[in-house]
């Protein structure tokens, strides 16, 4: 029993090290291109809006205003990464978002913890995550 917990940390470690943006167990990874912001590397590299910002709370701030150049960010944690998004046009609101991506409201809503119940904090350019399963997010800690 104790073996295993010491060789679960072991590699625990080890993936931390190897991983360069610090983010143990990391499923993807991305450096920061010049003129990026996060809304633009979310579109690109089909993450969404909440999960670059959840993954990476420990080295982006809030408003995204933080980024540098050739810096190493984890695009999705291993088993809570979802990579089915939809970037927001002028005009959409999340029903029709969810239909068009066949997916309840309610799956919609679950993997997009960002976005509140009535749909009216969402905006153009933002990136929703559109997978037709929850992605099991590990709930945040943060205040
Ligand atoms: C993003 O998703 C689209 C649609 O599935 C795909 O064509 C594209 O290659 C993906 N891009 C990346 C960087 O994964
Ligand atoms: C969910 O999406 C995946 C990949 O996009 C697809 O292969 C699968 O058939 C879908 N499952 C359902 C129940 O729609």
């Amino acid at each position: 029993m104790l073996s295993a917990v010491f060789a679960t940390l072991v590699a625990a470690t080890a993936i931390a090290v190897h991983a360069q943006s610090g983010v143990a167990n990391c499923d993807r990874e991305y450096t920061v291109q010049e003129n990026d912001f996060c809304d633009k590397i979310s579109a690109a590299q089909n993450v969404s809006t909440f999960q670059l910002a959840e993954v990476n709370k420990a080295v982006i701030d809030p408003l995204c205003d933080n980024l540098h150049e050739g810096e190493v960010i984890c695009l999705g944690v291993e088993g809570q990464d979802c990579t089915t998004v939809h970037v927001i046009a002028e005009g959409e609101f999340c029903f029709e978002i969810a239909g068009n991506a066949g997916i309840s409201l309610d799956t919609l809503l679950a993997n997009n913890p960002n976005v509140n119940s009535d749909c009216s904090n969402i905006g153009v350019g933002e990136v929703l995550c559109t997978a037709n399963v929850t992605i099991p997010y590990t709930p945040s800690t943060a205040a």
